[in-house]
C-alpha cells in the first residue's frame, strides 16, 4: 500500500548528521522547506536548531541494520513518506596498509561500505512500495582515484562506487534512483575527530608527514555547505545521472588527463614536500629554547 504523505513538504533522511556534510545538508534542506530526519549515533550531539517541529532527530548507527529499520519506520510514522535518503555516514582509516589491525580493516568497510548497503536495505522496501524515491550516497573523489596514505578508506569509497553503480539497475525499475555525491577535500571533522590511524614503525616518518599534510590541507578546504548545495541539486534534478562531483579540486581532471608517470611524479613530489616540512618543524621544535 502506498503510504500517504501528511503534507506537501518533502522529507529527507540523513545518516551522519551530527557534523560536517550531514549537518550542513540537514540545515540546507530545512532552509529550503523540507522535513528533515537527522540521524546520528548520539542525539545529544544535535544542535539546538534541530528542535524545529520539521526536524526529527533519531539515534542510528549504520553498523546496526535494526537501528536503520527503526529509523525508517519512525520517519514514516512522523512525516508519512521518505522522498530522499542520504547515506552519508563514514570515516577515514588513514595510515599504511601494513599497519592495519584486523579490527581496523573490518570496521572501515563495516561503516563505509556495508553501512551504505544496510541503509539502502532499510529504505528500499518503502521506496519500492511508493513507486519512487532517491537514494544519495556520499562517496568521494577518492572513490575514483587511488590516493596515498589511506588505502582502506580510498578502497572503501571505490567499493561504494561499484556498489551504487551496480545496484542502481536493481532499483531503477521501481522508480528508485541511486546517485553518488563525490566531494573533494572539505573542512569538516573528517581529518581530525573522525579520523582513525594505522600504526607501523617502518612508516613512522611517512605517517607523520601525511598527518601534517592532512591538517595543512584542511585549512584551505571548502565548507560543507558547498557540498549540501550539490546534494540538494542531485535530490531535485529529475535525471538519473549517477555522479555529482562536489568541490572536487583539480585532482580528478589531472588524473584523467595526465599519463600515470606524470601523475605519480606529482603525488610523490607532494609527499616529499610534506616530509621535508615535517623534518623542518621537528628540527625547529628541538632547537627551540625550553
Ligand atoms: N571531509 C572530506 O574531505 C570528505 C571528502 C570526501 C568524502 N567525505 C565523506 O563525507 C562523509 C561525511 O564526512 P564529513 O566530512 O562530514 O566528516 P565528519 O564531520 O567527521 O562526519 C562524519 C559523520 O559520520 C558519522 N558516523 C561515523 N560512523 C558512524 C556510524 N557507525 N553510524 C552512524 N554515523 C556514523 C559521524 O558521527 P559521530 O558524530 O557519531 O562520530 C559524523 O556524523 C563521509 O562518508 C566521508 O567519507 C568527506
Amino acid at each position: 500500500m502506498v503510504s500517504p504523505r501528511f503534507n506537501s513538504a518533502k522529507t529527507i533522511v540523513i545518516t551522519g548528521s551530527s557534523s560536517g556534510i550531514g549537518l550542513a545538508t540537514a540545515r540546507h534542506f530545512l532552509d529550503k522547506g523540507w522535513q528533515v530526519v537527522a540521524t546520528m549515533r548520539d542525539p545529544d550531539d544535535a544542535p539546538s536548531w534541530m528542535a524545529d517541529s520539521r526536524v526529527l532527530v533519531l539515534r542510528v548507527d549504520v553498523t546496526d541494520l535494526a537501528s536503520l529499520e527503526n529509523g525508517v519506520a519512525a520517519a514514516i510514522a512522523r512525516f508519512g513518506a521518505i522522498d530522499v535518503m542520504f547515506a552519508n555516514a563514514g570515516y577515514g582509516l588513514n595510515g599504511p596498509l601494513e599497519g592495519a589491525s584486523e579490527a581496523q580493516m573490518l570496521r572501515q568497510y563495516d561503516v563505509n561500505v556495508f553501512g551504505v548497503a544496510r541503509t539502502i536495505q532499510a529504505v528500499a522496501p518503502h521506496m519500492r512500495e511508493r513507486g519512487g524515491g532517491t537514494i544519495l550516497v556520499t562517496s568521494s573523489i577518492g572513490g575514483r582515484i587511488g590516493m596515498p596514505a589511506a588505502p582502506f578508506y580510498i578502497s572503501s569509497k571505490h567499493a561504494v562506487e561499484g556498489l551504487i553503480e551496480s545496484a542502481r539497475f536493481e532499483l531503477q525499475p521501481f522508480g528508485v534512483r541511486l546517485k553518488l555525491i563525490e566531494p573533494g577535500g572539505i573542512r569538516t571533522d573528517f581529518s581530525a575527530r573522525s579520523a582513525a590511524w594505522t600504526h607501523h614503525p617502518a612508516y613512522a616518518d611517512a605517517i607523520a608527514a601525511t598527518r601534517r599534510m592532512a591538517v595543512d590541507l584542511l585549512e584551505n578546504m571548502p565548507e560543507p555547505a558547498e557540498v549540501a548545495k550539490v546534494v540538494y541539486a542531485a535530490a531535485n534534478d529529475r535525471s538519473s545521472r549517477l555522479r555529482y562531483a562536489a568541490k572536487p579540486g583539480p585532482y580528478l581532471l589531472l588524473y584523467r588527463l595526465l599519463p600515470d608517470r606524470v601523475w605519480r611524479g606529482m603525488i610523490e613530489a607532494a609527499l616529499h614536500r610534506a616530509a621535508r616540512q615535517t623534518d623542518k618543524s621537528a628540527r625547529q621544535a628541538t632547537a627551540a629554547p625550553a
